[in-house]
């Protein structure tokens, strides 16, 4: 069984590895068959892995209502992590999505709410976070919410949202192949007892060892748009990935398993998020804990992810391949 972690000061005690269900919107990951997602919510309860993360932007709240589906009659055994779109950070938008996602889920009150990219990060309505952290306060004080996360946000938008309301948690995009700026936000995060809880361990599956050079993804299915998936920046992963199979070998564990590990064990990591689509791979992600990297081969996997972010160009963000300064 998996272990519980503190999420923050919040109350709230997380797995030590969460159930990532965006795949099971099914929309930008090619679809996602229902009895699939439900059966792997059962089997991740029953390993333990009784946080979920989803968001009302996946597939338009579709996620949410699976989630919802699946744990109706032991909703109670769950800690269900949900976020506010971007283009909702204003008050009433904001209690509006909030009770939306409360209906999908079948629930009163959502454990972790995040806010999921700064206001107007996308086009859109823009809000000023003190608006905003205002009316996540509301919310926690009604009882909708229970604790209040950031996710794609800077270190300067945590200490500004901090002067209305403490922040619990922090969800940025972090694995071998990813650490950009927001590894640079995580001593604040210890230094303020906010949980990091880190997403996409296994790099949308290409840390899996499961891609080849020139994969084409089935229809709908949008990973190849996004930077790591990219000409030069994929194949440097796949020759890291080689690198790391033999340690993934030599505690006997697959490469999906050394990846969260690796991502666990990270200074300052509360728990990473692994998605999976069916009970295979939840299954396979929970062998990412109850064993322990040793410190050599912690920093061997360390040294090869600095030198691999040193050569990546410097994205956007996770998901756009625009290139900035
Ligand atoms: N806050 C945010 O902005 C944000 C952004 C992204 C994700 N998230 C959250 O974090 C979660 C995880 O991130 P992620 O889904 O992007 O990335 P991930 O956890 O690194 O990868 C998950 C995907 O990899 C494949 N996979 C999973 N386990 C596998 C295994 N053992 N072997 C081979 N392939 C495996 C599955 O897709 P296939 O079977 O289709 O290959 C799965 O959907 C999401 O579900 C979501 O809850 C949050």
């Amino acid at each position: 069984m998996l272990s519980r972690k503190k999420a923050g000061e919040s109350g709230i005690e997380i797995s030590e590895i969460i159930l990532g269900c965006w795949v099971m919107g099914g929309e930008r990951w090619g679809g996602a068959d229902d009895n699939e997602s439900i059966r792997a919510i059962h089997r991740a309860i029953d390993l333990g892995m009784n946080t979920l993360d989803t968001a009302e932007a996946y597939n338009n709240g579709y996620s949410e209502d699976i989630i919802g589906r699946a744990v109706r009659g032991r909703s109670h055994e769950v800690v269900i992590s949900s976020k506010v779109q971007e283009s909702h950070m204003r008050r009433g938008d904001l209690v509006a999505a909030c009770e939306r996602s409360l209906k999908r889920l079948g629930r009163d009150c959502i454990d972790i709410y995040f806010l999921h990219w700064p206001a107007g990060y996308f086009g859109g309505p823009r809000a000023s976070l003190a608006e905003t952290m205002e009316a996540m306060a509301g919310l926690r004080e009604a009882g909708k919410i229970r604790a209040i996360g950031m996710s794609n946000f800077t270190k300067e938008q945590f200490e500004e949202a901090g002067k209305t309301v403490k922040v619990d948690i922090y969800q940025p995009p972090f694995n071998i192949l990813w650490r950009g700026s927001e590894a640079e936000l995580f001593p604040y995060c210890v230094q303020h007892n906010i949980a990091i809880v880190p997403y996409s361990p296994i790099a949308q599956g290409l840390l899996s060892g499961k891609f080849r050079p020139g994969h084409v993804f089935r229809e709908g299915d949008s990973r190849g748009t996004t930077p790591l998936f990219q000409s030069g920046p994929m194949e440097r992963a796949l020759a890291l990935t080689e690198k790391l199979k033999p340690i993934a070998d030599k505690y006997g564990k697959t490469m999906a398993q050394l990846v969260i590990r690796w991502t666990s064990q990270f200074p300052g990591v509360t728990s990473p998020i692994a998605g999976g689509r069916n009970p295979a791979q939840v299954e396979e992600n929970s062998g990412g804990a109850g064993w322990v990297l040793s410190g050599e081969d912690f920093d061997f996997i360390e040294n090869l992810s600095k030198e691999y972010h040193a050569a990546l160009p410097k994205f956007k963000n996770y998901f756009d391949t625009e290139i900035v300064k």
